[in-house]
């Protein structure tokens, strides 16, 4: 009897023991996300939404597959400055200039803006008012990776937009420069909570995409940098012939637009465009985990999407917070007295008309 007790103890101690290392697993490997936010939050509102931004990038992008980049760096833009809600999109006021006019936003592709605002419009159409532009700048920048050759993964919504933005000290304050050491882009990062994994992984979304000649000419004048490699420093001189030029380059020599880890290829050859990306290669802190994903391009991807789910719910607005706006780049107040304001002109108009005849 005492024989069969002990026997079940230890089967059930083996059990509970399975259990918890299993529920351990599977929360160490799912990624947290902030309350409010939800893997399923339009599955009954706007259940086509994820199926309506896909179906229109994957006609975008067959255009014109550069447009990949330039709606990843959107959403690293909005979500840097005062939180992913879609403050970034909003044009400027009477009031002020926007975050769009500070310098790191200038080089902002229009075109990104535009696509936002189509996808809005498509998913307005079928659902109503109910998906936010943050949330929308979030699909779009996770459908880009993907349809660029990247990872595919879920992301948590819910976002709302936001009422402000920021201004151009504070847009300036929270997005880190081209011309930084590892140090400072470590520093910047780590003030949002990203460790040095992440801030490699981030970094390699410069897979894809270009860059105008003054964000990297500090390399090339007045003097080169010694630890760019020759040719390349060569090619850069040609493109660049002064260092003010608007020229631009790709940021990956290899494979321009395919997201891949050929980025960390290109560190490893001293053909990393920035400082903020070659210092990585340098730095002690951050060698390591490039040349780990120069190897092995999984752990990259999976690294990269645990940082982009994590950069996704920086400083979200959620539940009764910001609201849905129903133009990407206006705020719903402003666009109601916007349209009444052309109601308004229309009906002067209208009756000046009348009056002549
Ligand atoms: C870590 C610090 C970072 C710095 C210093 C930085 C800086 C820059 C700069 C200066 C440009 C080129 C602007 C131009 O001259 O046109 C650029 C382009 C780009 N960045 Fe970053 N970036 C950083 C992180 C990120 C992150 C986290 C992402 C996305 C997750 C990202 C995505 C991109 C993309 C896709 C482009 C190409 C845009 C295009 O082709 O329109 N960057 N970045």
């Amino acid at each position: 009897m005492a024989a069969s007790y002990t026997f079940l103890f230890l089967v059930s101690s083996l059990l509970l023991a399975s259990y918890f290392c299993v529920v351990s697993d599977a929360a160490t490997d799912s990624p947290n996300i902030v309350k409010g936010l939800s893997w399923s939050f339009y599955d009954y509102s706007c259940p086509q939404l994820e199926s309506i931004v896909r179906k229109h990038l994957k006609k975008v992008f067959n255009d014109d597959i550069t447009q990949t980049a330039g709606l990843l760096r959107l959403h690293f833009h909005d979500c840097f400055v005062q939180g992913c809600d879609g403050s970034v999109l909003l044009d400027g006021s009477a009031s002020g200039p926007s975050e769009q006019d500070a310098p790191p936003n200038l080089t902002l592709r229009a075109r990104a803006f535009q696509i936002i605002n189509d996808l809005r419009a498509r998913i307005e159409h079928k659902c109503g008012r109910v998906v936010s532009c943050a949330d929308i700048t979030a699909l779009a920048a996770r459908d880009s990776v993907f349809l660029a050759g990247g990872p595919d993964y879920d992301i948590p919504l819910g976002r709302r937009d936001g009422l402000s933005f920021a201004t151009r000290n504070a847009t300036l304050a929270n997005l880190p420069p081209p011309f930084g050491t590892a140090e400072v882009i470590l520093t910047s990062l780590a003030t949002k909570n990203f460790d040095a994994t992440d801030v490699v992984a981030l970094s390699g979304a410069h897979t894809i995409g270009i860059a105008h000649c003054p964000s990297f000419s500090s390399r090339l004048f007045p003097n080169l940098d010694p630890t760019l490699d020759n040719t390349f420093a060569k090619n850069l001189k040609l493109t660049c012939p002064t260092a003010t030029t608007s020229n631009t380059t790709v940021l990956d020599i290899r494979t321009p637009n395919k997201f891949d880890n050929k980025y960390y290829v290109d560190l490893l050859n001293r053909q990393g465009l920035f400082t903020s990306d070659q210092d990585l290669f340098t730095d002690e802190r951050t060698k390591g985990i490039v040349k780990s994903f120069a190897l092995d391009q999984d752990l990259f991807f999976d690294k990269f999407v645990k940082a982009m789910i994590k950069m996704g719910q920086l400083s979200v607005l959620t539940g009764n917070q910001g609201e849905i706006r129903s133009n990407c780049s206006v705020r719903n107040n402003d666009y109601v007295s916007y349209s009444k304001t052309v109601v308004e002109q229309v009906v002067e108009d209208l009756e000046n008309l009348s009056d002549e005849f």
